[in-house]
């Protein structure tokens, strides 16, 4: 039994695998209707509860759709709706889950909650976002660069705004797959040194840049995000505005990124503020692709998960 944790958590030969199986499902189902089976129906006869105590669409919908494309069923819960959210405790309900479900997704706040369902699940788990990281986003974002621009091996990635969970993600990946990453971005958000220094061990370059001209310079990718992240208190909302202003990933400044330089955003995204509608609906932006991707990426992330 494989959890998907985090991609640091998972080795660089099963992500390759897992990205490989992505690739060939997608191109498997090439033209099909978006509700019909797979040839191959892995989950046929499999439950998967998909929990959520934060507000989701993609995740949300591109989880359910894979899980019944691939022959299974799913179940998708609230927190708030569940006991979880009225104080039974994480280990009970992972162990009491476990005799329904074969599969369990979960978005939540606190990444501890994530672990001790890991802990004591008897079945899978995945992690569909923490306050700390979203590992299956960052599976869909390499596929779409890879899909659109070969391998992302030693290619710069730079990230323009907060070092959030996103970006901690794009660290972990740049580790297992070996990009450099620059971060352009205020002091006060710089990303988990924790997380930095992982990627740096594996042997990137892992930049700090305040100077967001200087830092797209020569990126072969450029990558934003909302500025305040739904764990992020209202009330902070007007400083980080003030602090993220020069990150706002223009044409400006992706022209000064390579020629072939591509943008990502794993959306929602707030248009104006940290990208203009110019570069998300601009020929280097392939947020959609990358957003089609995640149902691509989760049904083989859930196939490693349940070795099937
Ligand atoms: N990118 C992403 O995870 O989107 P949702 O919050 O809509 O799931
Ligand atoms: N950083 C964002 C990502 C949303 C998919 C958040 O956590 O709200």
């Amino acid at each position: 039994m494989n959890h998907f944790l985090d991609i640091y958590k998972t080795e660089p030969a099963a992500l390759r695998a897992i990205l490989d199986d992505a690739m060939a499902m997608k191109k498997a189902r090439a033209g099909q209707p978006r509700g019909a089976l797979d040839a191959q129906t892995p989950l046929e006869g499999h439950m998967v509860a998909l929990i959520f105590e934060k507000p989701s669409t993609r995740t949300r919908v591109s989880f359910d759709v894979g899980v019944r494309q691939m022959g299974g069923e799913t179940m998708v819960l609230s927190g708030s709706d569940m006991q979880l959210g009225h104080g039974e405790t994480i280990a009970d309900t992972a162990r009491v889950l476990s005799r329904y479900v074969d599969l369990i997704m979960i978005r939540t706040f606190d990444e501890a909650v994530l672990l001790e369902m890991a802990e004591y699940a008897t079945v899978p788990v995945i992690n569909g976002l923490t306050d700390r990281t979203h590992p299956c986003q960052i599976m869909a974002d390499v596929m779409t660069y890879e899909e659109h621009r070969g391998p992302i091996k030693g290619k710069k990635v730079v990230w323009c705004g907060d070092g959030n969970n996103v970006c901690a993600s794009f660290l972990h990946a740049a580790a297992q797959f070996q990009f450099d990453l620059t971060f352009a971005g205020p002091a006060q958000l710089d990303p988990e040194d924790e997380f930095v220094g992982l990627a740096r061990k594996a042997g990137c370059s892992i930049l700090i840049e305040r100077d967001a001209d200087k830092a797209v310079q020569g990126a072969d990718l450029v990558v934003a995000d909302t500025w305040v992240s739904m764990h992020d208190s209202q009330s902070t909302k007007e400083r980080r505005h003030n602090q993220l202003r020069p990150y706002q990933v223009n044409k400006q400044l992706l022209d000064r990124a390579n020629s072939d330089a591509l943008f990502m955003h794993c959306l929602p995204a707030h248009r104006e503020e940290e990208v203009t509608s110019e570069v998300m609906d601009g020929p280097s932006s392939v947020i959609f692709d990358e957003a089609e991707n995640r149902l691509h990426a989760q049904k083989a992330i859930m196939r490693y998960c349940l070795g099937r």
